[in-house]
């Protein structure tokens, strides 16, 4: 039987995952499920790169979880995961954090921007955060990893990184491809068209949750920037309108020729109407499962720990052939 090709992503609790998250990337992780040997972690380690509550990054951890459950992940075919519970990902990423060039870290373009927001706390962990998420996809041996436009170059990295180390020694990476949606895969935010939306930004009328009840997103999608075209058209002269269609092709299945058309004698007011109530349905079904589960902290702590058992063996798998080559004695010869 040939192998299934293998994915690995991940997701920071540091935040209330939105809309954009769900877009570009959960939805898509479960449509790849039954083709796929599927790895979805939940990157805590990450998350503590800017300052975090514990109590707060200890509810977001199992709220992601539970999210992923939500959006339709199936444990039995997935392996989820809380990052943290698998110490091989800090173990690699500190070997690999000797190979790394201070210079290609400096041009990351998130660590530019998150340095720059936080310019109080620019720890060496931010700039390291790369790397680490080179070793958790370097672990799995991946094929495919499935993301957001904005995860693209530390996608570069790790294939430069996985090379790198290979060449350095002798193959023991698989090389990563990114796998990014050709629609959707970076949603912008409702208050501002040129920035993608975000769990972390300041103004709450720039994203949806996907736990936001049915009226909060009704107002948000009302407040949401347009032009004053008053045409429900595809352009790059009206990117307010055409993140908004982009949401309501992802959420309904329907082209984008077809709303346009549907929409080609209405104006924004119908649209934002209608599109409201795409997003309450389509986000609706994945909000009351949310809820459900999180009251159910047993489940969820019989699916992590069953995950990190799983990924446990894989990840060790790997960093046991890196200790080797490069040169740590093994602790025994079992
Ligand atoms: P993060 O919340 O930054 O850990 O991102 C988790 C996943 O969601 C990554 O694959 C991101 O690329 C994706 N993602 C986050 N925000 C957006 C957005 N606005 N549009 C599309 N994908 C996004
Ligand atoms: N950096 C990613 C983000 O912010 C999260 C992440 C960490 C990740 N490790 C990963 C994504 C490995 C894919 C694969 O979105």
């Amino acid at each position: 039987m040939e192998e299934k090709k293998v994915i690995f992503s991940g997701t920071q609790p540091s935040g209330d995952l939105t809309l954009g998250n769900y877009l570009g990337a959960l939805k898509n992780w479960v449509l790849l499920q039954d083709e796929y040997e599927c790895y979805y972690c939940i990157v805590d380690l990450h998350a503590i790169t800017l300052p975090q509550e514990p109590k707060d990054l200890r509810r977001r951890t199992l709220e992601v979880l539970a999210l992923y459950l939500a959006a339709g992940l199936d444990p039995e075919k997935v392996t989820i995961f809380i990052q943290s519970h698998v110490s091989a990902h800090s173990q690699l990423s500190w070997v690999l954090n000797c190979m790394a060039y201070m210079g290609e870290l400096n041009r990351m373009t998130q660590f530019k921007e998150k340095s720059k927001k936080n310019a109080g706390n620019v720890n060496a962990g931010l700039f390291t955060y790369p790397v680490l998420m080179v070793a958790d996809i370097l672990l799995y041996q991946t094929d495919l990893v499935p993301v957001g436009q904005d995860q693209k170059q530390h996608l570069e990295l790790s294939r430069d990184m996985a090379e790198r180390f290979n060449n350095r020694y002798s193959p023991t990476f698989k090389i990563p491809e990114p796998f990014i949606p050709k629609v959707g895969a970076k949603i912008m935010s409702l208050q501002d068209p040129l920035s993608k939306m975000s769990k972390s930004d300041k103004n709450e009328n720039g994203y949806i949750l996907l736990k936001d009840d049915p009226d909060t997103i009704r107002r948000k999608i009302k407040r949401a920037v347009t032009d004053s075209f008053n045409k429900v058209r595809f352009s790059d002269e009206q990117l307010g309108i055409k993140n908004l269609i982009t949401i309501y092709s992802k959420l309904s299945g329907e082209e984008i020729d077809v709303i346009e058309k549907r929409y080609e004698n209405k104006g924004y007011g119908e649209f934002k109407k209608d599109l409201s109530e795409v997003v309450v349905e389509g986000l609706r079904p994945v909000r009351e499962k949310f809820e459900d589960l999180m009251r159910n902290k047993d489940y969820l702590e019989k699916i992590y720990s069953m995950g990190a058992k799983k990924a446990e063996k894989k990840a060790f798998k790997t960093l046991n052939k890196v200790y080797k080559k490069t040169g740590f004695i093994p602790r025994s010869y079992r």
